[in-house]
């Protein structure tokens, strides 16, 4: 977890969408929105789990589970004076919080390399042309194979977005923030912002990430704004 984030905690889950059953919602007390009463069953367990893990989160911040409705901008709408993210992907769920006094905002991601034509799309989509360049190079330094370092660059823009997105209010797109660094001895990343998004982050702004390898194949990103 990034440094600075000391009074953050984490609940990273590994979960199971077809032992999910519908009544979990009910068993642990969790609210439902109407449209997860209409999803299909692979979303119903994903939010499941991430209020789940949220639930638990919060309890090691020594704060009570309570409802995490969805705003917006489909964001998690956090109890008042905190803050958090909330991931899931390909059998894992997390959440991370923080109380609002030690932290502006958190992100976290995890994602899974895809298969070669969603990694296709996946680099149209977040991969701007000034960071194609350096791809090659990082992924001798970081150690790391081409799918993986992109897969590890769109998951630090996720949670990038996830972490900036509750001040800065509106959609962004994977083109604003361009990679400078990778630390793979310490497994950091830094992205820096293009563009003005808000007064509190112009263009120029670093967010430092951490990330790991939760599986060969699998990374998780995450962001603590101070
Ligand atoms: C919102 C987004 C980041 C979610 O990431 P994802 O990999 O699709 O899905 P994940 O499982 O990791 O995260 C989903 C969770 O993100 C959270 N989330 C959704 N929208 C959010 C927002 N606007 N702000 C903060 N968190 C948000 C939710 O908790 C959601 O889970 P839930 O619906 O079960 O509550 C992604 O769908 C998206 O829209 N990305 C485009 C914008 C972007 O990333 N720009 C890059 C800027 S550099």
């Amino acid at each position: 977890m990034p440094q600075g984030s000391q009074h953050a905690r984490a609940c990273i889950l590994r979960t199971d969408a077809k032992a999910f059953a519908l009544n979990s919602y009910e068993h642990e007390g969790i609210q439902r929105p109407p449209n997860i009463d209409r999803a299909i069953p692979k979303r119903q367990a994903e939010f499941f789990f991430g209020r789940w893990g949220a639930g638990r989160a919060l309890a090691r911040i020594g704060l009570p589970t309570g409802p995490i409705p969805v705003g917006r901008t489909r964001e998690p709408l956090w109890p008042r004076n905190v803050v958090g993210s909330i991931t899931h992907s390909h059998g894992f769920a997390a959440a991370w919080v923080c109380r609002a006094e030690y932290a502006a905002g958190l992100g976290i991601d995890i994602e899974r390399v895809p298969g070669t034509a969603e990694l296709t799309a996946l680099q149209n989509i977040a991969l701007r042309p000034d960071e194609a360049d350096m791809i090659d190079s990082l992924c001798a330094d970081a150690k790391m194979t081409r799918p993986l370092l992109l897969t590890l660059l769109f998951s630090a823009k996720e949670s990038f977005f996830k972490a900036l997105s509750p001040t800065v209010k509106k959609y962004f797109d994977f083109q604003v923030a361009r990679l400078v660094k990778i630390d793979a001895t310490d497994r950091k990343l830094v992205l820096e912002l293009k563009v003005e998004l808000h007064p509190k982050f112009p263009a120029g702004y670093r967010g430092n990430l951490n990330y790991d390898l939760i599986e060969h194949d699998t990374v998780l990103t995450c962001l603590s704004l101070c």
